[in-house]
């Protein structure tokens, strides 16, 4: 079964601040994007990315996935992207040829994920899981809260769930593709990543371990991560 990789890269980056979207923005002077498209391209089990572009910025996603260097085993195609991170995935579904059995799901904002994480997904797809997302332990206490009705006033806690049961999950993840094709068709509740889709399906979704330098790049301490993150695997 061949592997196909599809990159959500459409996101304007609200609360990273001002400037180019997201995916275009820097790190160690080369785009966010461009490290997000090597890091499932250096994957072996690869052999196609679909990167899912800001609209308005497709034609020079394309030219930087020509500029620089990248696997000449794998195919790249850019397609323009949505409203929203749920429709501009289901836009790079809908241009994956025939023959690609299993699909990843890379968020461009998780630019360092190592690639023995991407192969470790693969691998658990592969072995019969539907869906598969890479999943870290909590540092954090987490507290459930009633909203409060005015933004900075106190939130009443409702409920502690026990952390040792929670877990924080990354991209990519991986699954049969036509389950995750069937999922976008039919779930339509908005969702924050892609298992949850096969979840509502009822489906049965597993995690692998995840990777701390899988974080999403999403405010402005993120960058100043992830630029040391980089100058420390350049040294
Ligand atoms: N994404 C997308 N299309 C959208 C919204 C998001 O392809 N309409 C992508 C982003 O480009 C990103 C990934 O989904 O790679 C995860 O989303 P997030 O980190 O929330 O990025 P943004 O939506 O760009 O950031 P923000 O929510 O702060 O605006
Ligand atoms: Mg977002």
């Amino acid at each position: 079964a061949r592997t196909a990789a599809v990159i959500p890269a459409a996101g304007r980056g609200v609360r990273l601040g001002p400037g180019a979207p997201k995916a275009l923005r820097t790190l160690g002077g080369t785009p966010m994007l461009i490290h997000a498209v090597r890091a499932m391209a250096d994957s072996r089990a690869v052999s196609l990315v679909v990167v899912v572009a800001p609209p308005e910025d497709a034609a020079e996603v394309r030219t930087l996935l020509d500029a620089h260097a990248l696997p000449d085993r794998t195919e790249f195609v850019v397609v323009p992207g949505g409203e929203t991170r749920q429709e501009s995935v289901k836009l790079g579904l809908d241009v994956l040829p025939p023959g690609f059995d299993i699909v990843l799901v890379h968020d461009a904002a998780r630019p360092l994920v190592p690639v023995d994480t991407v192969d470790a997904v693969v691998e658990a797809v592969r072995d019969g899981a539907p869906a598969v997302v890479p999943a870290l332990p909590l540092a954090d206490t987490v507290k459930q809260v009633e909203p409060a009705a005015v933004p900075g006033e106190p939130e009443p806690v409702v409920a502690t769930p026990d952390r040792s049961l929670l877990r924080a999950v990354q991209t990519p993840q991986g699954f049969d593709r036509d389950t995750l094709v069937r999922a976008h068709e039919t779930v339509t509740d908005n969702v924050t990543d892609d298992a949850s889709m096969i979840e509502q399906l009822g489906l049965a979704v597993v995690t692998v371990p995840g990777h701390e330098e899988a974080f999403k790049v999403t405010r402005p301490l993120d960058l100043v991560l992830a630029e040391a993150v980089l100058a420390r695997r350049r040294l």
